[in-house]
């Protein structure tokens, strides 16, 4: 009896070694002690056969099953302890920081892409001779409106509604307050582009929003005619997209150019066909342009007589669309990263 119990005892210590040798995790170590040595294990249940033994037996079998339990004991410790460190040799591997690492692209921030399509303009602007300037964005109500000829209360000053301060500066509605102040400082003949950011109180749309930039472009010399300012703008637009982009050019009215007119791109979302950022019209309105009215050249003490010159009011945000087939100007300020890590 006490012989086949001892028989017994050695052969689970021998499974229960060979089972935590084998055991590659703590969990699977664990389930091999609870087996072995648990209250409802194997060797407990030898054990609990003690009593029907004689005193020689019970201290054979005890002895013995004490010996096996240590045994077992040391080797899942000695197991868990190599475990554990293996476990801790793969964090370390894994979770290492190289702070001399440089940070994933995504997360290093880049230029937003209307900021890149203004930097291209400046410098296809540069190339042709073109000088870039800059201007305050909270504008005097006389650069903004007056010396542009819109006097106070003209019905223009509804169509570029704006945030004013009272009997002071307004946030400017465009870009073209930059023509007097260019003219003033620099004198005629003079050829400039300013780039910049420009605000109106206006119901948003896929097309409108309410901060947005324009690039203003103003040439002043002798003989300067409409011929010009469609050349300068073609050459803009071909050179931009790389290839010769549809184009429609259009009368329209605005106070400070004599003719005045607005530049169409076709729609390159839908190809003209009409889609929901055209309208269904199948052209985006780009820009707004005309020859420098007489009034204006005299507010910028250029002489009206000697000089005739064209501007024009390009909106950067619907260019950036046209260009990378954006949708919906509103996500140019979402912030959303799902967008910006497009480009
Ligand atoms: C003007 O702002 C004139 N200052 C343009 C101009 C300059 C005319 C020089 C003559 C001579 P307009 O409001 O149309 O015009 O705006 C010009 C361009 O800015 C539009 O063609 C469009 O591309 C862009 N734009 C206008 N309003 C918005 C808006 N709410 N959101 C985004 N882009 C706009």
């Amino acid at each position: 009896m006490s012989e086949s119990l001892l028989q017994s005892i050695r052969a689970i210590e021998s499974r229960v070694r060979a089972a935590i040798a084998a055991a590659e995790s703590i969990e699977t170590l664990q389930a091999v002690e609870r087996d072995a040595l648990g209250k409802t294990g194997e060797l407990a249940q030898i054990l609990r056969g003690l009593k029907d033994l004689d005193d020689a037996g019970k201290k054979a079998v005890g002895q013995a099953g004490n010996v096996a339990k240590r045994a077992i004991e040391a080797g899942l410790a000695e197991r868990r302890a190599a475990l554990e460190a293996a476990a801790i040799a793969v964090a370390l591997t894994r979770d290492r920081i190289d702070p001399t690492e440089p940070a994933p692209r995504r997360l290093s921030g880049h230029e937003h892409p209307v900021k890149a399509v203004m930097r291209e303009l400046e410098d296809l602007f540069e190339s042709m001779g073109f000088t870039v300037v800059d201007g305050p964005e909270i504008e005097t109500d006389f650069f903004n409106f007056e010396a542009l000829n819109i006097p106070p209360h003209h019905p223009a000053r509804d169509t570029q509604d704006t945030f004013y301060v009272a009997g002071g500066p307004v946030l400017r509605t465009h870009t073209s307050g930059m023509q007097v102040r260019a003219m003033r400082k620099l004198g005629a003949p003079l050829r400039v582009v300013a780039p910049g950011r420009v605000f109106r109180n206006e119901t948003q749309d896929a097309t409108h929003e309410h901060t947005f930039h324009q690039l203003e472009g103003l040439v002043v010399d002798e003989g300067i005619s409409i011929a010009h300012l469609k050349a300068v703008l073609d050459e803009l637009l071909a050179r931009l997209f790389g290839e010769r982009v549809e184009t429609r050019l259009r009368p329209h009215h605005f106070p400070f150019v004599e003719p005045g007119l607005e530049l169409d791109f076709r729609c390159r979302l839908c190809n003209g066909k009409g889609c929901a950022t055209c309208k269904g019209g199948g052209w985006i309105e780009l820009c707004g342009c005309g020859m420098v009215h007489p009034k204006v050249l005299q507010a910028g003490n250029v002489d009206p007589e000697r000089f005739t010159g064209f501007a024009f009011g390009l909106g950067i945000d619907r260019l950036t669309m046209m260009r990378h087939a954006i949708s919906d100007i509103r996500w140019m300020m979402s912030g959303d990263l799902r967008f910006l890590g497009q480009f």
